[in-house]
């Protein structure tokens, strides 16, 4: 999938550089060619021979070696490629890159590109959860710089959290979805997924049994079809696709925040089973039985996001797509809702217990448009994601 593709490979001063030999080798095995830049510090951790070695190519290691030069100026290596890929990324780089510094061979081809970066940010928690760190994130993110991970998990220094590096297939699975060639590339489309939480206190929270597999499935085939997908998801039983930028929210409210956040888009598909109502009495305490009776709850109404941003009057994204998980009278509570939200589709499904629907491996949906209704034969919710990414290509390309 990635042959011909020319991807420029800056490996970072981190303990995870290791790793980039294995990422080498799997590049290559897709028919990829792999042009690999070593920082200083990162020759502490894996040698210029056996990166060069597995690249099948020239290490570039110095701005100022003067045989690079003759050979392929700094300027025209940052150009060569499809994609700048860091990985992995240190908190170094990270901050050379947000300043716009170009003080070596790996920061000044970072500034002078002009094609698409991807880091992979690698290292110990704290120096990953530092604010100057989150600071830098946002500013990368905000000048388009895509970002594979970071893991959570235990890390080489010892401690537990996020800052691991993401698996050399992880970052083949971004990689090949940055530079797949669909009718969606240049397309961003914004999906949610799974379940919300709502707390009751520290400890309890209203959930309900959306395992996030249907959302994840169809971030999956958008991202196969080149889009951009930013996928906003609840804590859900799947893991999220490789290949998305993954926002984690727990509650429909943190939903409503990163939906908007994420905007602009050119489609939006609301995917997620948000909870309707929290619990406006929720407890900053554990509730503790008590002799006085059983605690009451009080609800407050969730923010409606699909209405919201359906009736958005700016900045709405051409195609809205919602879904409407039904009991009872699933076509005709669908097609009202439709019209009450004013979004553009809806795609239906029947979840009563008899259908194995919700958390299950198939799903059976009904297309509402204004052209009427479609209904789809009961497939795998892998099928049914494919079939709706390619709706929502052709939609949003006529
Ligand atoms: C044993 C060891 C492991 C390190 N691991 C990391 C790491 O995983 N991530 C990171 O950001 N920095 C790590 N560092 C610090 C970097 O090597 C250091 O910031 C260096 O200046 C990075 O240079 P570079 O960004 O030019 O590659 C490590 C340092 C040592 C000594």
């Amino acid at each position: 999938m990635l042959a011909g593709k020319h991807i420029l490979l800056i490996i970072g001063g981190g303990i995870a550089a290791f790793k980039s030999l294995d990422l080498i080798r799997r590049l290559r095995e897709r028919g990829a060619v792999v042009t690999p830049v070593l920082t200083r510090a990162a020759e502490e951790f894996v040698t210029p021979l056996s990166v060069s070695a597995l690249a099948g190519s020239k290490v570039f290691r110095d701005l100022f070696d003067l045989g690079d030069e003759a050979e392929m100026g700094h300027i025209q290596l940052s150009r060569v490629a499809d994609l700048v890929v860091v990985a992995p990324a240190t908190a170094d780089l990270m901050a050379k890159m947000a300043g716009g510094l170009a003080n070596d061979l790996a920061s000044t081809l970072l500034l002078a590109t002009d094609t698409p970066v991807m880091i992979v940010p690698a290292m110990n928690v704290r120096m990953w959860e530092h604010a100057a760190t989150q600071r830098n994130l946002a500013t990368l993110l905000g000048d388009g710089i895509a970002v594979v991970g970071p893991n959570k998990g235990d890390m080489a220094c010892g401690e537990h959290g996020p800052g691991r590096m993401s698996e050399p297939m992880e970052i083949v699975a971004a990689i090949e979805a940055k530079l797949a060639d669909g009718p969606l590339k240049g397309r961003r489309i914004l999906v949610t997924s799974g379940p919300t939480h709502e707390p009751i206190d520290p400890v309890r929270y209203i959930a309900n049994r959306s395992s996030g597999a249907q959302g994840t499935a169809l971030a999956r085939a958008l991202a196969a079809l080149g889009a951009e997908v930013v996928f906003v998801t609840g804590p859900a039983d799947v893991p999220p696709p490789d290949g998305v930028e993954v926002i984690a929210v727990q509650t429909a409210q943190q939903m409503k925040e990163a939906v908007e956040a994420a905007l602009p888009a050119d489609a939006a598909v609301f995917a997620a089973a948000v909870a309707d109502w929290r619990v406006s009495s929720a407890s900053d305490r554990k509730l503790k039985k008590t002799k006085d009776g059983l605690p009451v709850l009080e609800f407050a109404e969730n923010p409606d996001i699909l209405h919201g941003v359906s009736q958005m009057k700016q900045g709405r994204p051409p195609l809205v797509v919602g879904f409407a998980a039904e009991t009872n009278d699933v076509l005709e509570n669908a097609t009202a809702k439709r019209l009450r939200k004013g979004c553009d589709w809806i795609v239906a499904n029947d979840v009563s217990p008899a259908t194995g629907i919700m958390g299950g491996a198939e799903n059976a949906v009904t297309l509402i448009s204004d052209a009427g209704a479609e209904e789809w034969p009961r497939m795998g919710k892998d099928a049914v994601a494919q079939k709706l990414a390619a709706r929502i290509a052709s939609a949003i390309n006529t």
